[in-house]
Parts: C-alpha cells; sequence; structure tokens
C-alpha cells in the first residue's frame, strides 16, 4: 500500500517540539531580566535579517526556533519584563499562556453556540463569575437583563457600546436609514482616543464627539457634561452615550460615575463605564469606591489583558440590557440557521460584537482565575498599589521631583522640576539604557513621566531599582 504523501506534523513531532518550545518559555522567563526592555532594534533591522523569499522546501523546527532566538528576540520589547513600567502593562502569566495553548489546540471557531456549546458557556459562567468578583451590578449577570462577553480589546467594546447607544437613541432606525449627523456622544479630554475612532466608524462625525473638560485631578466635569448636553439639545441634536473612565489612560483620574449617571439618567443616555486597567483593581473591595455609581451604568468593560495576569487579547465587556446590543448587531443569513439558534435558548456570541468568527478565549481566563483563585490576584494587585504609593512617597520627599496629578492605584505621575527637556533627557536616557522603561504624557502642558506598576513579575527590589536609575539618570544630567 502506498503511503499518502503528507507535509504535515504528526502527533509525535507535535510533541516533541512542543516540549521544546515550552522549555524555550520557561528559559526566556527565567532570563527576560537580561534583555534591554526597549528593543534598540533600528526601523527595518529585523526585516533586513530575514530571508528575501519563503523557504521552498520546509525546514527543521530547530531551524526555526535558533531564528526566534537570533532574529526575532533582538526586535523584542519585553513586556513581561518585571522592568517594564511604560503605558498600562499587558500580562501575561503561566496559567494564561497554557490556557491560550489549549485554546489553540482545540482550535475552537465559537461564533455560535452549536459550533462549540463549551466555548459559549464557558465564556457565560466566567463573566458571571466576574461580575461578583468586580462588585458589578447583578443586572450585568446573563441570568438577568444582561451579559457579559470576551471581545479584543477595549477599543471594540467601546465601539459596541456606541453603536447600541446610537441605534437605542435613534429608535433603532440608524441602522438601517445611516445617521444623519446629529447623534452627539460624550466624553472628557481625557477619554482614551478609542472613542474619538468608534465615533469616526460608527458614523457619528468625529466633531460630534464632545470632550468635556475635567477638574483639577483630571476627571470630568459633571455640570460642564450637563451644560453641554441640554445646549446640544436645544440646537436640536440627540445626545446619545456618555462614556466615563475608571483610571484614564494618561493619569489614571476617576471620573465621578454616580454624578454622571444622574446626568445621564436625567437625559436617557446610554452610559458606557470604561474601566481597561483599574477594572482589574476592583477585584480588591477597598478599591471598589472609585467605580461608586456603577449600578447604573449600560455597559462596563475592563481588560484582564491588562493588569488582570490575562495574556492579550481579552477585554471583558458587559451589558445591562442585551435587547438593545443584539438588536443592533444581529443577522442571521441562511447558512448560519441552526435548531438551537432557533429554540432561542442558547447564547450566540457572533450577535454580541462586531466580527463573526471568535476563539476560544474563556480558557485562559478560566486557567487564571483558579490557578491564583480570588485570593491570589487580590494578593498581586494590592502588591502593586502598594509598591506604586511608595514609589509616590518617594517622589514626593524628593525635593528635584513633584508628583504630577493624584496616585489614586498603581499609576505614578510626575516630573523633574527642572522642565520639560530635563524630563525628556531623563526617560531617553532610561529607555536607551535598557535597565526600565517608561513612557510620558503631558498633564497641564508640561511633559511627564508616567511609572506604572503592573507587570505580573514587578517586585519590591525592581520599584526601588528603577526609582534609584531616575534619581541618578537626572544627577548625571546635572552634572553634564
Ligand atoms: C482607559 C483605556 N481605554 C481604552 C484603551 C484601549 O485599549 P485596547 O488596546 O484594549 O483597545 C486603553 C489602552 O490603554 C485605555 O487605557
Amino acid at each position: 500500500m502506498s503511503q499518502e504523501k503528507s507535509f504535515h506534523m504528526t502527533p509525535d513531532e507535535f510533541r516533541r517540539c512542543g516540549h521544546a518550545v515550552i522549555d524555550w518559555i520557561a528559559d526566556y522567563q527565567s532570563r527576560v531580566e537580561s534583555f534591554p526592555v526597549l528593543s534598540p532594534a533600528k526601523p527595518g533591522e529585523v526585516r533586513a535579517s530575514l530571508p528575501e523569499h519563503p523557504p521552498g522546501q520546509g525546514e527543521p523546527f530547530a531551524a526555526l526556533m535558533k531564528d526566534v532566538e537570533n532574529l526575532i528576540l533582538p526586535g523584542v520589547t519585553h513586556w513581561q519584563s518585571p522592568n517594564f513600567f511604560a503605558y498600562f502593562p499587558c500580562n501575561a502569566s503561566g496559567p494564561a499562556i497554557l490556557g491560550d495553548l489549549v485554546c489553540s489546540g482545540l482550535g475552537v471557531q465559537g461564533m455560535l453556540w452549536s459550533t462549540s456549546p463549551a466555548c459559549t458557556e464557558l465564556e457565560t459562567h466566567v463573566l458571571d463569575w466576574l461580575v461578583g468578583m468586580l462588585g458589578l451590578p447583578e443586572k450585568f449577570l446573563s441570568s438577568s437583563t444582561g451579559g457579559g462577553v470576551i471581545q479584543d480589546t477595549a477599543s471594540s467594546a467601546v465601539l459596541c457600546a456606541l453603536l447600541a447607544a446610537r441605534e437605542r437613541s435613534t429608535n433603532y432606525l440608524s441602522n438601517e436609514k445611516g445617521c444623519d449627523g446629529r447623534i452627539v456622544a460624550y466624553a472628557s479630554t481625557q477619554t482614551h482616543s478609542s472613542l474619538q475612532k468608534a465615533s469616526m466608524i460608527a458614523g457619528i462625525g468625529g466633531s460630534n464627539l464632545r470632550l468635556i473638560e475635567v477638574d483639577k485631578n483630571f476627571a470630568m466635569r459633571p455640570e460642564a457634561l450637563a451644560g453641554q448636553i441640554a445646549a446640544d439639545k436645544r440646537a436640536g441634536l440627540t445626545p446619545s452615550l456618555v462614556c466615563a473612565t475608571v483610571g484614564t489612560t494618561s493619569s489614571n483620574a476617576m471620573d465621578p460615575i454616580g454624578e454622571i449617571a444622574q446626568v445621564c439618567r436625567e437625559h436617557n443616555l446610554w452610559l458606557h463605564v470604561d474601566a481597561a486597567m483599574s477594572g482589574s483593581a476592583m477585584l480588591c473591595p477597598e478599591f471598589r469606591h472609585f467605580q461608586k455609581g456603577v449600578e447604573f451604568a449600560d455597559s462596563y468593560n475592563f481588560n484582564p489583558h491588562k493588569w488582570m495576569f490575562t495574556n492579550f487579547d481579552c477585554s471583558c465587556f458587559w451589558v445591562a440590557e442585551r435587547r438593545a446590543l443584539l438588536q443592533t448587531l444581529s443577522i442571521l443569513p441562511e447558512y448560519l440557521k441552526n435548531r438551537a439558534t432557533e429554540s432561542g435558548s442558547v447564547i450566540d456570541y457572533r450577535d454580541w460584537h462586531i466580527q463573526l468568527g471568535r476563539r476560544f478565549r474563556s480558557l485562559k481566563l478560566w486557567f487564571v482565575i483558579r490557578h491564583y483563585g480570588v485570593e491570589g490576584l487580590q494578593h498581586h494587585i494590592r502588591e502593586h498599589v502598594r509598591l506604586a504609593q511608595q514609589f509616590a512617597e518617594w517622589v514626593r520627599s524628593d525635593e528635584s521631583f513633584e508628583l504630577a496629578a493624584p496616585v489614586p492605584l498603581n499609576l505614578v505621575c510626575f516630573r523633574h522640576k527642572d522642565g520639560d527637556q530635563v524630563n525628556q533627557s531623563i526617560m531617553d536616557g532610561l529607555n536607551r539604557s535598557g535597565d526600565l522603561f517608561l513612557t510620558h504624557t503631558r498633564l497641564g502642558g508640561e511633559l511627564t513621566l508616567r511609572v506604572c506598576v503592573g507587570q505580573t513579575h514587578t517586585r519590591e527590589q525592581h520599584v526601588e531599582k528603577a526609582w534609584q536609575r531616575i534619581r541618578q539618570e537626572a544627577q548625571r544630567l546635572a552634572v553634564v
């Protein structure tokens, strides 16, 4: 009998190569601190090291891993280094990596309940768990009027919220007829730019996104919001959605959700709460005062892929009224019809977001929650907050530096008192050194350094070293 020709990896080969990859990842974790955190690669350098043409014949797996080591690693910025303090974190952890591997191994596409019941039901279950774990209102539970879904990013989540709000405020006519340029959305000047992009995509129009002024702590001013809504109504426009943020990207400012919710209720506006990073802190009851009023939200989003030790991508999105979201996004072509859907007794997540196809992302979240338990997650969040507060204390007591914003959780915004040029040079010098990676923002017009303590393995010694290096760099510049 002739052997059928095949180029596929056999299960035995897969086992052998798979063990090698797991060993490589474990080794990477143990030596991650030996690499410069910010990749020193110059533009085009990685590509220049790659062959111009794809291989005609398949290559040994060992050759691939050798190239990962020699060609790819030098072009990697090490987000999983404990010396990563830039932007907001993008966490990975052992259980999440393994959950993601199981997801890849199963290779499920869970667009409908019937295309993999476990993919849908585990997701619904884990999102219901998280409602309790984060102190969110019961209306977000799948057993109530709402429910949760895993989206890729907070950007997609806010787009879905905006689309549902747009539909609700136009009596579900804008999907059919298009937008008339009169729909208006509101956020603070500090709100993440993803809402601006969502406004463009949703046909609201960039100029119909009103950026409301903030107070001295960079939080939205509810009275300014109320004034703007009233003015827009007088002008015959259709106010639709307000986005409030728990922990803005620039400075971790906390919008007053309760007062904003009251304005939304007066005018029947959709309230979306974006808690992309800081939502993870709500695992700890002592931080939940930052989202006081969340019981009035129409939708809520947080990213376990930022600060809950879950690999990118994993963004949890809840709505209080799933009907509004489904009425906005449901489309059922003939080729997707099936008995389970028609019975009305299952969730089909294809209707809960933009794309049709979806991965089994709840596996990694489930692995994380079961590995750490609520206690383990709380422990590491509290530790990060403690370390950031300690860092803030060091800044306060150093006469060359000052805090630039309140430090509610794990982000410290600060600056050297000698002005923008010095702060820029401190940041550039440190990032070039490879010892740590930090980024900046502008607050009150001044260049401000940001240190965000949230990488999975960041511990006291890393934060201490970061502060030492910042001071050293400032002293070195003073001498030059
Ligand atoms: C408050 C806030 N919202 C939204 C986003 C966008 O996140 P994503 O990359 O998940 O779209 C970010 C990113 O840092 C953020 O900080």
